[in-house]
C-alpha cells in the first residue's frame, strides 16, 4: 500500500460486472477498506465498464490485440503501465476473459486475484458451473485464489458452498453461485486489504477469521 493511501483495486473484467459491483459497493460502504481506482476491460461494450462509469470510477478499455484467450504484447505493456499508473496494489480479476502471462504476472507478483464459479480444484476452466451440473455433483460453489501461470490453479483464499438441486438448469445454478460470489470476493478482498492474509506455499492462512 502508497505511504497513508487507501489501499488501491485495479480491477479487470470482460462481462457484465456484477462481482465488480458488489466490490465496488463493499468499498463504498466501507465493509472493504479500499477504493478501486481502476477499471480496465479487453472490450469495449462490456457492462462492467458502464457500471464503473456510472460510479465516476475511472474505466478505460484497452484493445487486446489479435489474440482470443491471451493479450498482445502491446495490450499487456498497456494493461501494466495503466495499472502501474494507478498505483494499484491488487488486481482483481472480475470475468476477465484472458489467461494473463509472465510479463504481466512478474509486474505484480502476488497481487493477482481471481474468483471461479466452482470449487476448485473441480472443474478449472470455462463455464464451470455446466461442467459441474454435467458431472452429477451435489454441492458445488466459488473460489478465490491467488493468480499463477496456469489456469485456476493459484493458492486458494476462500470458498464457499452452494448445494446443486435435482431440478437445476445452468441459468438457477449460476444464478446462485452467483449470489455466492458477491459474497465471498468481498470478504477476501476485505482480508487482504487488511493485511489479514498471509501465504506460505500452496496454503493461505486467515489471521483472522
Ligand atoms: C463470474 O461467474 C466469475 O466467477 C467468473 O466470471 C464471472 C463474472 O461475472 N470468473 P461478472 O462479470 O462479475 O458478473
Amino acid at each position: 500500500m502508497t505511504n497513508g493511501q487507501k489501499f488501491r483495486l485495479g480491477v479487470l473484467g470482460s462481462g457484465k460486472g456484477s462481482n465488480f459491483a458488489a466490490i465496488a459497493g463493499a468499498c463504498a460502504s466501507g465493509k472493504i477498506p479500499a477504493e478501486v481506482a481502476l477499471v480496465v476491460s479487453d472490450a469495449e461494450s462490456a457492462g462492467i465498464l458502464s457500471l464503473a462509469r456510472d460510479r465516476k470510477i475511472p474505466a478505460k478499455f484497452i484493445p487486446p490485440g489479435k489474440f482470443r484467450t491471451k493479450l498482445e504484447e502491446e495490450a499487456e505493456r498497456a494493461f501494466v503501465s495503466a495499472l502501474q499508473e494507478a498505483k494499484v496494489d491488487l488486481i482483481v480479476l472480475a470475468g476477465f476473459m484472458r489467461v494473463l502471462k509472465g510479463d504481466f504476472l512478474r509486474a505484480f507478483e502476488g497481487r493477482i486475484v481471481n474468483i471461479h464459479p466452482s470449487l476448485l480444484p473441480s472443474f478449472p476452466g470455462l463455464e464451470a458451473w455446466k461442467q459441474a451440473l454435467n458431472h452429477g455433483v451435489k454441492v458445488t460453489g466459488c473460489t478465490v485464489h491467488f493468480v499463477d501461470a496456469g489456469v485456476d490453479s493459484g493458492a486458494i483464499i476462500g470458498q464457499q458452498t452452494v448445494p446443486v438441486l435435482d431440478n437445476d438448469t445452468p441459468e438457477s445454478l449460476i444464478q446462485r453461485i452467483h449470489t455466492a460470489e458477491h459474497e465471498l470476493y468481498p470478504k477476501c478482498v476485505a482480508a487482504i486489504a487488511r493485511g489479514e492474509i498471509s501465504v506460505a506455499g500452496r496454503t493461505v492462512i486467515w489471521k483472522k477469521p
